[in-house]
């Protein structure tokens, strides 16, 4: 089997994250990764929520083989065949058996994708979240974030500098940006909680009908 990968960042940031998921989550669940990377996050996550079926996916095929070499290394039955996923796509995944109906999860996971990739991913990962989240389940996404009545840590501006040296698409998202481009797919920031180097975990979920958008920040 090929070794697995390492990212640095995914090995540092996986207990604080773990943490907060945690928190937040209920005992049971089905929870899709979106952008999985090396593969650390899944092994992670899925090894500390036993109660848990994850599913890991990845816009880079060449990125599969470590996914599976974590979960191997970690003996794990509780994740899934990590499957090739851009969420650019206008399907995401196969319906589920014998129905039109998508496949729908209790969580989906995206860590540091929206700013290492251009700004329409923000759009089409609201886009396909609202689409796959089962009733009461949560989107999370983990990263930095520009936002307007924070000042900017000088560590962010320099690392949106370099991202958008190295691809003028790339670049830190402005949360408020995110939040309008939510709206627009049903979704609304329902939490936000600072994390270790100047990062934010953001909860979004189904804007309740009938009720005006409100955002709790914790
Ligand atoms: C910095 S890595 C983050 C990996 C992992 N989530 C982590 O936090 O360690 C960014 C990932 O986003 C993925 N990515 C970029 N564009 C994507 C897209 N359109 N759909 C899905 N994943 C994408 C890349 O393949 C890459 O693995």
């Amino acid at each position: 089997m090929t070794p697995p990968e390492y990212s640095p960042s995914a090995e540092q940031n996986k207990q604080p994250i773990l943490d907060k998921l945690l928190q937040l989550l209920p005992a049971h669940g089905a929870a899709l990764e979106i952008a999985s990377g090396t593969g650390q996050h899944a092994a992670w996550f899925a090894s500390h929520l036993p109660g848990w079926t994850w599913q890991p996916t990845e816009a880079q095929l060449t990125a599969l083989s470590s996914i599976r070499a974590h979960v191997a290394q970690a003996g794990l039955h509780n994740v899934r065949e990590p499957l090739l996923l851009d969420v650019c796509a206008d399907q995401w995944l196969p319906t589920r058996p014998g129905t039109t109906e998508p496949t729908r999860f209790d969580l989906i996971f995206c860590a540091n994708m929206l700013h290492i990739s251009p700004k329409e991913t923000g759009a089409a990962l609201m886009r396909g979240s609202a689409r796959h989240l089962a009733p009461g389940g949560v989107l999370v996404t983990y990263g930095p974030y520009f936002e307007n009545a924070v000042a900017t840590a000088k560590s962010n501006l320099a690392f949106d500098e370099s991202l958008r040296a190295r691809n003028p698409a790339w670049g830190v998202r402005l949360r408020e940006d995110l939040e309008h481009v939510a709206e627009t797919f049903g979704l609304h920031l329902a939490e936000r909680h600072p994390m270790p180097a100047n990062n934010l975990l953001l909860v979004w979920s189904a804007t309740p009908v009938n009720h005006p958008t409100t955002s709790l920040y914790l």
